[in-house]
């Protein structure tokens, strides 16, 4: 493996800090098998945009192709193993007595990796909701109609993740942004930081003076903003980040 050469300030800054956040997004899995968001439209799907079936609108309009996209997404999920970038990040967890690991992703590769504490801002593609309720519905398996209904009130059962235009769950964002404000450097990894409030998470710990380290291998709307950039995949930087340490 070629060594990616990590600037002695994030190596310093990290060092030297108490106070970590860490907001990851779809390129983090990458390297597990999980298509990014915007690279997942592969094969059956490749006529179709996230944003035309991630809506409440599309579930509401056809919910049969919306649970089949998200069935497609959660098998996908079930193969796949955490890789080394999520493991790095239980190693840095374990370094600092503040630290957050905010995540986009709904795959949940970060709790299968080992980190004991991740905020879920999308929610988890594992767990189901009651679509009329909101509820969640723990056996999916009701009858056979797809989607599933609902035991309790026979609506259909929708995955619970958090849709374009809905709002992100109240806790989780709290708790993110209280991590952004509070935290003395912040990586942000494998995120097209197009998606808003997550994207913005950086820019407010930047603003009350965190030092903002970015893990990429392609530029993004952070980029401008961040001190330092580290081009690559995660699952290459990350292990050799905490390996130096
Ligand atoms: P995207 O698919 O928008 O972006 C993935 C990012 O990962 C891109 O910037 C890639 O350059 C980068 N990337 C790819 N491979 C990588 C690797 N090996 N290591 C590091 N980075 C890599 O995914 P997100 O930013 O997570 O929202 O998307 C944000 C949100 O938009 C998602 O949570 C989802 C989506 O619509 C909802 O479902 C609400």
């Amino acid at each position: 493996m070629v060594a990616a050469l990590i600037p002695e300030e994030v190596l310093a800054r990290l060092r030297a800090a108490e106070r970590v956040l860490v907001l990851t997004g779809a390129g983090i899995s990458a390297e597990s098998g999980v298509p990014t968001f915007r690279d997942a439209q592969t094969g059956l799907w490749a006529k179709y945009r996230a944003e035309e079936l991630a809506t409440p609108e599309a579930f509401a309009a056809n919910p049969r192709l919306v649970w089949d996209w998200y069935a497609w997404r959660r098998e996908l999920v079930a193969q796949a193993e955490p890789n080394a970038g999520h493991r790095a990040l239980v190693a840095l967890e374990e370094r600092y007595a503040d630290f957050q690991l905010v995540t986009q992703n709904v795959d949940g590769l970060h709790a299968r990796a080992g980190s004991s504490d991740v905020v879920e801002l999308h929610g988890n593609i594992t767990q189901n909701l009651c679509f009329a309720e909101g509820t969640p519905v723990d056996a999916h398996a009701h009858g056979s109609s797809v989607p599933p209904r609902c035991p309790r009130c026979g609506a259909y059962l929708r995955p619970g993740v958090v849709w374009f235009g809905e709002a992100l769950p109240r806790e989780a964002l709290a708790r993110a942004e209280q991590a952004a404000r509070r935290s003395e450097v912040v990586l942000s990894i494998g995120t097209s930081g197009l998606v808003h409030p997550a994207a913005g998470l950086p820019l407010t710990a930047r603003a009350h003076g965190a030092f903002v380290i970015e893990v990429n291998p392609t530029a993004t709307p952070l980029t401008p903003h961040a001190d330092q950039v580290l081009s690559g995949p995660a699952g290459q930087i990350l292990p050799e980040l905490a390996a130096l340490l």
